[in-house]
């Protein structure tokens, strides 16, 4: 954990992340004793006081933390609430902050968590620089970074004018989960795949993320996000970056961001031809939605990465709302064999070529599909399958969810989880054709997989789920 004591200031502290993983991630951090010592003011539009943020924290424990709070724990936690109206501005926050300071013994290094959309960062950050907020001090900014390349670039700009660079932590929390880095762990500390990671042997790639919630509170923020912002642009691109990066020449922040830049660099911009954008059947009579709302809530898309290792290989991403499976795969599909003696019949090749899978769940899951000899007379084959499990293992260390471990690690100033403006500027860049001309949506059932036109778009492939 971070060597002195945090005081966080969380912007969008009564914002739906907040309430599911930040506070909850908070309170488990600060009871486990991960950090010396800890105080969160929280700030947003909302006019509450402390008591009353701290009856909101209490109520999104109780709701979302994975564990049950103890009376004790919780107690100590809700001593560590402050919170301010954004109205109250620059002055109020200072304050706080100050009041916070001074009950932790010691140094203290800020955390500034904005967890607000993107039309909102930079007023936050505004107020920052105002409240004299600055120094001994990091900002995590949420995802969405910027809406469009122009966006972003204003927002980067501004940041800087503000913060250092070394002090932004932009967070994508897909990087914090922990089959993500597995991969990592998969690819460079093993002799065996790596040689048959590249264009030779992987015939197509596929991100599958489907999930089956709905927007619950957060039409606000959908119906100006929607799938390919919320998703696609940042976590579903930072995982295919860790697939298909070269390996780095060290497990540190410069390297790993470098090898993920290349990707980024290498993609071609996108082709909304080859794009299907969806909305949900009943998404434009929700709550707070545009009866006449154009936002997708579903999106599937092919894309390349034009270098030595992956030209011709193509990506296929997929996710959406209202889904008929939560889901988050990453699947690889092997070039079939050039030759074939099994007989006509025979079953090869029947379902598909064999695929190495990793499952983003919670614990690292994977499996390798291949074809064997079914027993019995003759020469029948099917796909068979190696299957791993973490949780099969007994290796339990201290499990931290993903923004807990992102969280810490801001705290004690390493990037290496987290993405770089660069990065994100560029991946914009790739996304323009699409955002200037997006295809027009098209309807899907509740619980099902999305538009028809998806087989198409990866034929004469087809999807890997549902499996
Ligand atoms: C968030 C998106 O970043 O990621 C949500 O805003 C989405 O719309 C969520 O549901 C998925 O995260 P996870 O960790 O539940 O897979």
């Amino acid at each position: 954990g971070p060597k002195f004591p945090q005081v966080v200031v969380l912007f969008g502290a009564t914002g739906d992340l907040a309430r599911r993983k930040l506070l909850p991630g908070l309170f488990h951090l600060a009871n486990a004793g991960f950090m010396p010592g800890c105080r969160i003011v929280g700030v947003s539009l909302d006019d509450l006081d402390a008591e009353a943020f701290r009856t909101f924290a209490r109520e999104a424990l109780d709701q979302f933390s994975m564990r049950r709070p103890d009376p004790a724990d919780w107690a100590v936690f809700a001593e560590s609430l402050d919170y301010v109206p954004l109205a109250g501005g620059a002055e109020a926050v200072r304050a706080a902050v100050a009041r916070a300071e001074a009950s932790l013994e010691g140094e203290c290094r800020r955390l500034h968590y904005l967890s607000v959309p993107p039309s909102a960062a930079l007023s936050a950050v505004r107020l920052l620089g105002e409240a004299g907020l600055v120094p001994r001090s990091r900002i995590v900014m949420e995802k969405p970074f910027g809406t469009d390349l122009d966006s972003a670039r204003v927002l980067n700009a501004r940041l800087h004018e503000v913060f250092a660079e070394e002090q932004i932590f932009r967070i994508d929390h897909f990087l914090g989960k922990e089959p993500a880095q597995n991969i990592l762990a998969f690819r460079f500390a093993n002799g065996l795949f790596e040689p048959i990671w590249n264009r030779n042997f992987i015939d197509h790639v596929q991100i599958d993320v489907p999930e089956t919630l709905g927007l619950g509170k957060r039409s606000g923020f959908y119906e100006s996000t929607g799938a390919y912002r919320d998703m696609v642009v940042t976590h579903l691109f930072q995982i295919l970056a860790f697939m298909a990066m070269e390996p780095p020449t060290a497990l540190e922040p410069m390297p790993i961001g470098e090898e993920k830049n290349k990707v980024f660099r290498s993609m071609l911009p996108l082709d909304p031809r080859h794009v299907v954008r969806g909305q949900y059947i009943g998404y434009r009579q929700e709550e707070g939605v545009d009866p006449e709302s154009d936002t997708e809530t579903f999106i599937a898309l092919k894309c390349g990465i034009d270098n030595w290792r992956w030209a011709g290989v193509p990506f296929f991403l997929r996710t959406g709302k209202r889904l008929a499976e939560g889901q988050r795969i990453i699947s690889i599909a092997f070039r079939e064999p050039p030759k074939s003696m099994f007989p006509v019949g025979s079953g090869v090749g029947a379902q598909g070529p064999d695929h190495l899978t990793f499952d983003l769940a919670d614990a690292s899951k994977m499996s390798l599909s291949f074809y064997g000899k079914r027993p019995g007379p003759g020469m029948r084959l099917d796909k068979l399958s190696l299957q791993f499990a973490m949780r099969d293992t007994g290796l339990i260390g201290e499990v931290l969810e993903a923004y807990e471990r992102l969280i810490l690690d801001a705290m004690r100033g390493d990037h290496t989880l987290f993405t770089t403006a660069e990065g994100i500027e560029r991946l914009w860049e790739v996304s323009t054709p699409l955002l200037e001309a997006p295809p027009p949506v098209r309807f899907y059932a509740p619980d099902s997989w999305g538009p028809k036109s998806i087989h198409q778009l990866v034929a004469p492939n087809a999807w890997r789920l549902p499996f």
